[in-house]
């Protein structure tokens, strides 16, 4: 007997809101405001049961996840989820189990996007949906903060996990180890969130990113989301080796067969420039480019190279392209050798989604890849000495060597 599944998905849950708006956003909200939206048991199952449901439902393009009233989340029911399972394995078992179903399973395999609009206060456990979200957007005054060394345990559920694999590691050891709390601003700038906002326009921000996601072929994004998650992990060659079987395979699978139409709306069409907007869907209109958003992201990848210093003029060289940003491109490597896997998740797969890579090269771990004509300044001068004696340099960005 086929296992029957429900066609609509529920909504009378008792600490969790769902509704899904006309546009395709799904707003997932916990639900507990007079316990700050703190995570206990049934929390835990019913969003298992919203996640699995939300993503094979067709109605549902983009997850957002917020709290009721002041707080995002503040963590774990210290509660129920803790002292009341405490000496109980089985009730222990199901509720971690239901957490991580959600939390980190469905969150990082799920296909469809999923935004973190931290409302509000957010601690301890809640930094592993938080992190294990797509991107995230907090408000300028959300408190965040990893309180478990407050209370005597060490931040766990993976939650130290998810912490070093999304912060620096300096800033991952500073905050769980002094548990002091940090704002939506600071947030941003360590890259725990894609940027902040003021309080009263986070809602529109968080609806103008979902709007530009629903922009571009589900299945495109659903394979991209993937890709950026599983290179992290992998070596280049293992990178390559399974990038080339992705692309291929979403060839394949992609039913809106984006490349095609890319590729001829572009080069024969020319109704739409690919480094500005994404080619306009089956039965869709036209796309617009992404408008202008006011929020900044507040830590943009930084230029490896030490920067001029004030007032000094900046060269640059004929030959090397630059991106809106005016950061530095490696132009003529794929987009996916452009995306670091070192590099933060959040900041990394907005990017990328986006399809608004700041282009900046990676920030270490061996030399940046180079186009043509953008030799880092390390390299002028050790170049410069090798062709002193050969024929004059090509290259318009490295200096003619001194006689
Ligand atoms: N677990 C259980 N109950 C909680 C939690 C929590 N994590 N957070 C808040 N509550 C409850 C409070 O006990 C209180 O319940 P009561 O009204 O029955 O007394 C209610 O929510 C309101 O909390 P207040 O402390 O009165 O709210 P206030 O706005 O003053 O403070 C704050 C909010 C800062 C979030 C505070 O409640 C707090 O520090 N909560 C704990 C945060 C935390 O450390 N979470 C655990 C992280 S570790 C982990 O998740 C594994």
């Amino acid at each position: 007997m086929p296992v029957k599944y429900p066609k609509q998905p529920r909504s009378d849950y008792e600490c969790v809101k769902v509704e899904t708006d006309r546009e395709g956003i799904t707003w997932v909200t916990f639900n507990r405001p007079e316990k700050r939206n703190a995570m206990n048991p049934t929390l835990h199952a019913e969003m298992a049961q919203i996640m699995d449901e939300h993503e094979t439902h067709p109605d549902t393009k983009v997850i957002v996840l917020t709290g009721a009233g002041n707080s995002w989340s503040a963590g774990m029911d210290l509660k129920e989820y803790f002292r009341d399972t405490d000496g109980d394995a089985q009730a222990q078992f199901r509720s971690y189990t239901d957490n991580r179903r959600w939390s980190w399973d469905a969150l990082v395999r799920g296909r469809k996007p999923v935004i973190a609009m931290v409302n509000g206060y957010c601690f301890g456990g809640a930094f592993i949906p938080l992190c294990n979200c797509d991107f995230a957007i907090a408000s300028d005054d959300a408190v965040f903060g990893l309180s478990e060394i407050n209370w005597g345990i060490v931040p766990g559920g993976v939650v130290s996990k998810v912490l070093v694999d999304t912060l620096r590691i300096r800033d991952a050891m500073y905050y769980a180890t002094t548990g002091r709390p940090f704002k939506g601003r600071k947030a941003a700038e360590m890259g725990l969130v894609n940027f902040s906002v003021p309080a009263k326009k986070l809602r529109a921000e968080t609806v103008a990113l979902a709007r530009e996601l629903m922009s571009k072929s589900p299945m495109v994004l659903a394979y991209t989301k993937q890709a950026i998650r599983q290179v992290r992990t992998m070596d280049m060659e293992q990178a390559y080796d399974y990038l080339i079987a992705k692309i291929t395979a979403l060839e394949a699978k992609d039913p809106e067969r984006t490349r095609e139409r890319g590729m001829r709306e572009f080069l024969d069409n020319k109704s739409f420039k690919p480094g500005l907007a994404a080619v306009a869907r089956p039965g869709g209109k036209a796309a617009k480019p992404a408008a202008k958003s006011s929020a900044k992201p507040r830590s943009p990848h930084r230029s490896p190279w030490p920067k001029p210093p004030r007032g000094a003029s900046r060269r640059r060289s004929s030959g090397r392209r630059r991106s809106a940003a005016g950061r530095r491109a490696p132009a003529l490597l794929p987009h996916f050798f452009r995306t670091p896997r070192w590099q933060p998740c959040s900041r990394g797969i907005a990017a990328t989604l986006l399809g608004s890579t700041p282009l900046s090269a990676p920030r270490s771990r061996g030399p940046a890849p180079r186009a043509r004509g953008s030799c880092p300044p390390a390299t002028w001068a050790a170049k410069a000495r090798t062709r002193r004696r050969a024929a004059p340099c090509r290259r318009p960005c490295v200096r003619a060597p001194r006689r």
